[in-house]
C-alpha cells in the first residue's frame, strides 16, 4: 500500500470527491491513484498533492508541478468499456465549465482536452488505464491546473506558453475549484456510461478552440493535416484535408496535435 496521506478531507457529497487523500509530496498522483486502484479503492477516490517530483503529461512528456498548482488523480471505474473514449472529453468539458464558474476567466478546449487561455495552456488531463488481476480495470483521470503558481517559475520553454490563473489575477483555492470540477465531472459521467452523450460533445464543441481551425496531428498512423471540422461520437478529432477526404484521428493514438494559431 502506498505512503499514507497527511489527511484525508470529505470535499463533497456524491461518488466523486467523497474521500480525498492530500498529500505534501509525491512521484505522480497517478502513481498513487493507480496503487490505490490496484487496492480496490471506491471509485471517486482523489489523489491531491502540493507538489509532484516526477508528474506526467500525455505522450511521456514531464508536467511541472510546483507548489500552487492543482495535481490530482481520480479514480474511476466505468461498466461499460464502449465509451471510454469519451472520458476524456467529459472531463475536459468538466473541468473547463469549473474554471469558468469559479474564476470567470474564458477557456478554450483544445483536442483533446487542453484547456488554453489566451492561446497559452492552463491546464491538461492525463487519462491512464490501470488493469490488475484482482481487480476491474480503473481509469485514473490526471487533472494538472496552474492555479497559484506562475508560469515565470516554470521552465522556459513552458514560461511562454504556460499561463496560470494568478497570472490571469484570479486568487483561487485548488481545493475549491477540485470540488467544482468533481461536480461537473459527476454530471457528465454518468451519461458518457449511459451512451447519452450528444449533450457532452455538443458542450465540447462550443468550447472548443480547435473547430474550424487548421491542425497537423501526429499519430503512429502519420500525420494528417487539414482543417479540424468535427468531433465523431467517440471524441475522434474530424479532419478535412485537401482533397476533401476526412480522417478521424483518435485521442488515444494522437502523439502530438498542434492547432494553427494555437500552441
Ligand atoms: C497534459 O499533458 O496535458 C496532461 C497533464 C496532466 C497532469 C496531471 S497533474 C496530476 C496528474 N499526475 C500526473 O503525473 N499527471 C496528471
Amino acid at each position: 500500500m502506498s505512503e499514507p496521506p497527511f489527511s484525508v478531507i470529505h470535499l463533497r457529497d456524491g461518488t466523486l470527491g467523497k474521500l480525498v487523500r492530500l498529500y505534501h509530496e509525491v512521484t505522480s498522483t497517478n502513481d498513487l491513484a493507480r496503487t490505490l486502484a490496484a487496492n480496490n479503492a471506491p471509485e471517486g477516490t482523489t489523489v491531491v498533492s502540493e507538489k509532484q517530483t516526477t508528474g506526467r503529461g500525455r505522450n511521456g512528456r514531464p508536467w511541472f508541478s510546483p507548489p500552487g498548482g492543482l495535481w490530482a488523480s481520480i479514480i474511476l471505474r466505468p461498466t461499460d468499456d464502449g465509451n471510454i473514449p469519451l472520458v476524456p472529453i467529459a472531463c475536459g468539458v468538466a473541468a473547463a465549465k469549473a474554471i469558468i464558474d469559479v474564476a470567470d476567466v474564458k477557456i478554450g478546449l483544445k483536442w483533446p482536452n487542453d484547456l488554453c487561455v489566451r492561446q497559452r495552456k492552463l491546464g491538461g488531463i492525463l487519462v491512464e488505464r490501470s488493469y490488475t488481476e484482482s481487480t476491474t480495470g480503473a481509469l485514473i483521470v490526471g487533472i494538472g491546473i496552474n492555479v497559484r503558481n506562475k508560469s515565470s517559475d516554470l521552465p522556459p520553454d513552458l514560461a511562454t506558453t504556460a499561463i496560470s490563473l494568478r497570472d490571469l489575477g484570479k486568487d483561487v483555492d485548488p481545493l475549491h475549484l477540485l470540488r467544482e470540477i468533481l461536480g461537473e465531472m459527476e454530471i457528465r459521467y454518468e451519461p458518457v456510461g449511459s451512451r447519452k452523450t450528444s449533450d457532452l460533445l455538443d458542450e465540447w464543441r462550443k468550447l472548443s478552440s480547435t473547430l474550424g481551425r487548421k491542425v497537423v496531428v501526429k499519430s503512429n498512423r502519420g500525420s494528417y493535416c487539414g482543417i479540424a471540422v468535427d468531433i465523431d461520437s467517440t471524441g475522434a478529432l474530424m479532419i478535412e484535408r485537401s482533397d476533401n477526404s476526412i480522417v478521424a484521428v483518435s485521442s488515444t493514438e494522437a502523439l502530438e496535435a498542434k492547432t494553427d494559431g494555437i500552441l
